[in-house]
């Protein structure tokens, strides 16, 4: 009865891999260290494979068969939007043929259970400022594209063999649950603000024209340690209901300007700056927020942190690694 986490030595990965073994599950993690970082893994029984290679699907059933794998969390995969405009094959080949290959393993092995890791990129730009999981996706770049052909082939595979898989589409991801599992990619506006800070200059706000309340761009910022809870949350629901596909925005439905987490960071590091303001970023919806109704009536789950404490915990974690 264990756990199979891939992408577990990752930020969010490393999260939820902590918060099974602190309930008591068996947990084995999979990663290629690619992305991941090594010291994530100490203590944690894992394996290091890349989902993607050649030989993969009889790695991963090697891995299922020596630790008695039930279930499965499949986080691997790569994440950046602008690398993935720049590399279209690579990312179809990572993201899908690795999903790909971890199925067939499971298919093989009689692994019934997923719980896969979506995006709200998935939906592109809607038109709503609170977005529900039954919206008409429009992925606006390949790597929202793969995530959203991730879900499908999920929902193929039940109706094929058995497969039963939930997805959780995540929107934007910041905190610390443990100060040694910060974010170390340098690749999200909390992320890129602290390392501004740390170069003495000042964080940017990609345009405060838009249609908002302050004209920053509103994003609903959910903590990685409650975006972990929901993963235990998904497996449990995946125990005790017998339908086989279904999927989940996870998020606080409440949205936060980038000016407001400016403030908040602010407060938490002590630091007195002035933003600067530069035009719009390319591709950027104004509002992009979960409507967290499915979540909270499916699976129970709600997040529980705030704004505040995304931000101090973030900022935290990346002072003790310093
Ligand atoms: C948040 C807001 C920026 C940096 C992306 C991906 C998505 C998901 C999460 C998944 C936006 C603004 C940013 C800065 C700024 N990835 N910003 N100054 O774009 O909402 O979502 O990350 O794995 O798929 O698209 O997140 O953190 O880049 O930006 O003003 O220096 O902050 O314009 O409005 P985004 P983000």
């Amino acid at each position: 009865m264990t756990v199979l986490v891939t992408g577990g030595a990752g930020y969010i990965g490393s999260h939820v891999a902590r918060l099974l073994t602190q309930r008591g599950e068996a947990v084995v993690i999979a990663d290629d260290l690619s992305t991941g970082i090594p010291s994530r893994l100490e203590g944690v029984t894992h394996a290091t494979l890349d989902l993607a290679e050649a030989d993969a699907v009889q790695s991963i059933r090697a891995v299922i068969r020596a630790h008695d794998v039930t279930s499965v969390i499949h986080l691997a995969a790569r994440k950046k939007v602008g690398e993935s405009v720049e590399l279209p094959e690579w990312y179809y080949l990572q993201n899908i043929g690795g999903m790909a290959n971890l199925l067939e393993a499971m298919k093989a092995e009689g692994v019934t259970r997923l719980v896969f890791s979506s995006s709200a990129a998935t939906y592109g730009m809607p038109d709503v400022d609170f977005v529900g999981e039954d919206f008409n996706c429009k992925p606006i770049n390949p790597y929202g594209e793969t995530k959203l052909i991730g879900e499908w082939l999920g929902r193929a595979a039940g109706k094929a063999w058995g497969l039963r898989a939930v997805n959780l589409r995540y929107f934007n991801v910041a905190g610390a649950g443990w100060d040694d599992l910060a974010d170390t990619a340098v690749a999200n506006l909390i992320p890129i603000a602290f390392a501004a800070l740390k170069a003495g200059e000042a964080p940017k706000v990609f345009g405060d024209d838009y249609a908002t309340a302050d004209g920053s761009c509103v994003r609903d910022y959910v903590h990685v340690l409650d975006l972990a809870d929901a993963h235990l949350a998904a497996l449990d629901y995946l125990e005790r209901d017998d339908r086989n596909f279904d999927t989940f925005n996870v998020g606080t439905g409440t949205g936060s300007s980038v000016f407001e987490v400016l403030a908040e960071i602010k407060a938490a590091t002590g630091i007195d700056f002035e933003p600067e303001v530069l035009p719009r970023r390319a591709g950027d919806p104004p509002y992009l927020c979960a409507d967290v109704s499915r979540i909270k009536n499916e699976l129970g789950w709600s997040a529980s942190q705030d704004l505040a404490s995304i931000v101090s915990s973030a900022w935290k974690a990346v002072a003790s690694a310093n």
